[in-house]
């Protein structure tokens, strides 16, 4: 039986909001007490996590205490050798940003939010986290007129020019990354997906800092493909992090324990990053209402041993001489050779005969290679 313990080397990272949400949802109060973010790094460090991340207002919700709850934190990473990786700002519950942050139409909000970001981006360099989140959880509308898409755009670049440029100026080891969503809690988000977000950053005056942190639901909530999203990003170089977790399809955004909702997906999730992301594994997960304080690390140690179950699953599946045939059968390995061959025209392309029909009767034998995918996550083989 293998051994799915995890290790500081397998660079699990949990969000402090994640095991300290406390279960408010739009129908119902809280249903566990707050949880100290101390005692957050103390359990995930026993669970095997290497790090955390957190929104400004996770680590420092009073601002009267800053300075004591920096001093206790940064003494909980010492103590257990935790680090943070990744921090990001809380734009989202103040009802000062009812209309968004960086995209409010409320000019003082928007200068207000940047102000925000700027303090915890300092916060973030200062505890070495090398990535800095923008959720826009709240950019963005319930109706057509009040929302001029083009000027929220605008804006939104002219903060990330603006972040981008002060992170520079201060040598900060930090990029960027945009997390999308298509919507919830506004009707509709801004770069609601993988896809926009990435041509957004193409459009800033500073590409190379800002990736993507795509989370596993919100791409799934918009129907989309997460492994495929994440294969995009890859091969654009933007999947600079991850939010992973599980979702059942279009839906509300369910926060799932990683694993959870669709199986399948998880699995061509962790096939995907495997060789090819060697950033921290972050998940970003609500333990449902229905679990107690110490359900709660029931789930989080459920999301780290699941993702070692898979990888190990993954390695099986590409180990398996039966999928090494299957794959050829499919034809795989024959995308990556260029459609054109060195030194060749179009004039070779048009001078050539082809069969049409006999191409046509060749199966691709997919349903042999994902029968094979499907009896190794079963546990059959
Ligand atoms: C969500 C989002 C958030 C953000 C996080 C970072 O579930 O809608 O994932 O959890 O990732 O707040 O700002
Ligand atoms: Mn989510
Ligand atoms: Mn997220």
């Amino acid at each position: 039986m293998t051994d799915y313990t995890p290790r500081k080397e397998d660079k699990f990272s949990f969000g402090l909001w994640t095991v300290g949400w406390e279960g408010v949802d739009v129908f119902g109060t809280a249903v566990r007490a707050p949880l100290d973010p101390v005692e957050a790094v103390h359990r995930l460090n026993d669970l095997g996590a290497a790090a955390v991340s957190f929104h400004d207002d996770d680590l420092v919700p009073d601002d009267a205490a800053r300075q004591h709850q920096l001093e206790r934190f940064g003494k909980a990473l010492a103590e257990t050798g935790m680090v943070v990786e990744m921090a990001t700002t809380n734009l989202f519950s103040h009802p000062v940003f009812k209309d968004g942050g960086l995209t409010a139409n409320d000019r003082s909000v928007r200068r207000y939010a940047l102000q925000k970001v700027l303090r915890n981006v300092d916060l973030a360099a200062e505890l070495g986290a090398t990535t800095y989140v923008l959720w826009g959880g709240r950019e963005g509308a319930e109706s057509g007129g009040s929302k001029n898409v083009g000027a929220a755009l605008d804006r939104y670049k002219e903060s990330m020019d603006l972040l981008c440029a002060y992170v520079r100026e201060q040598n900060y080891d930090i990029r960027f990354a945009i997390e999308p969503k298509p919507n919830e809690p506004r009707g509709d988000i801004l770069l609601p997906t993988i896809g926009h977000a990435i041509a957004f950053i193409n459009d800033l005056a500073d590409p190379e800092i800002v990736g993507i942190n795509p989370e596993v639901g919100h791409e799934q909530m918009a129907g989309l493909n997460y492994a495929h999203g994440i294969a995009q990003a890859l091969w654009h170089g933007k999947l600079f992090h991850i939010d992973l977790n599980g979702q059942h399809g279009p839906r509300f955004d369910q926060d799932l324990r990683f694993g959870a909702g669709n199986l399948r997906e998880a699995f061509w999730t962790v096939d995907t990053l495997q060789g090819r992301y060697d950033g921290f594994v972050h998940f970003d997960y609500k333990p449902p209402r229905t679990e107690d304080a110490e359900g709660v690390w029931v789930t989080a140690a459920a999301c780290m041993r699941n993702y070692l179950i898979l990888r190990d699953k993954v390695t099986a599946f590409r180990a398996d001489p039966d999928v090494v045939e299957a794959l050829a059968a499919a034809r795989v390995d024959e995308l990556s050779q260029p459609t054109l061959a060195a030194g060749e025209t179009l004039a070779d392309v048009r001078a050539e005969v082809f069969d049409p029909d006999a191409l046509a009767a060749r199966g691709l034998a997919f349903e042999q290679l994902d029968q094979l995918a499907m009896e190794h996550l079963l546990g059959v083989r």
